[in-house]
């Protein structure tokens, strides 16, 4: 199934991507704050300094989104772990923030990003070993990784982060809920 809405007026094929090379180009807007001023703000400045790569999407030439990504560690309890995952911390990749102009938005190009990383953790797991891809949720998008883009929650780390944000005397209801990707779920 096409992961973008026959409605969007553009396709899979009008889609471009590539890494930032300078300051990110002007005018976008994802509706969110926090990652609009990462994008202005840190994405170029981290990437020169070697802590976060980010990777822009075009569609028909026009900047529509971006996702930027960084090495993990992850913490599983037992439970969690895949069958025979030995290490109670696993090598991941993160995507640290991801982001859709709104003239984009609801038409599956934050699928598309998103299916674009996994195949990156992908690959990079086929020389380095990284069995997960990571992210913080904002609570309002918990659902849509969990329910149409299979991520689970990570129990063992969101509790600790719970616990950490009430020893601070703040509330758990705003929390990013860390979640993960099995990169072995994917058919070759
Ligand atoms: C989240 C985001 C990347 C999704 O991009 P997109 O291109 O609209 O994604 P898709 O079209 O593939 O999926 C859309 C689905 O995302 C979910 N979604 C998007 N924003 C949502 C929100 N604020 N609350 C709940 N669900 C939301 C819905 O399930 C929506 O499906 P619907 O259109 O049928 O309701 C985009 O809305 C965005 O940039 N948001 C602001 C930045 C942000 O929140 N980044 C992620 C931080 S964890």
């Amino acid at each position: 199934m096409p992961i973008i809405s026959e409605q969007a007026g553009w396709t899979e094929d009008d889609v471009a991507t590539h890494v930032l090379d300078g300051e990110p180009p002007g005018g976008f807007d994802c509706g969110r704050e926090m990652q609009n001023a990462f994008l202005y703000q840190w994405a170029w400045a981290d990437q020169q300094v070697g802590v976060s790569v980010t990777h822009l999407y075009f569609v028909k030439g026009i900047f529509a989104g971006y996702a930027t990504v960084v090495m993990d560690a992850l913490v599983l309890g037992k439970p969690e772990r895949g069958r025979g995952v030995r290490y109670s911390s696993v090598g991941a990749m993160k995507l640290a923030q991801l982001g859709v102009d709104r003239t984009f938005a609801g038409h599956g190009l934050g699928s598309l990003v998103i299916a674009d990383v996994i195949r990156l953790a992908r690959e990079l797991s086929g020389r380095v070993g990284c069995r997960y891809l990571t992210l913080d949720a904002q609570p309002d998008l918990v659902a849509w990784y969990a329910d149409r883009l299979g991520f689970l929650r990570n129990d063992t780390t969101q509790e600790r982060r719970e616990k950490d944000a009430l020893a601070h005397r703040r509330p758990i209801e705003s929390l990013a809920v860390s979640m993960r990707f099995d990169l072995r779920d994917v058919d070759d």
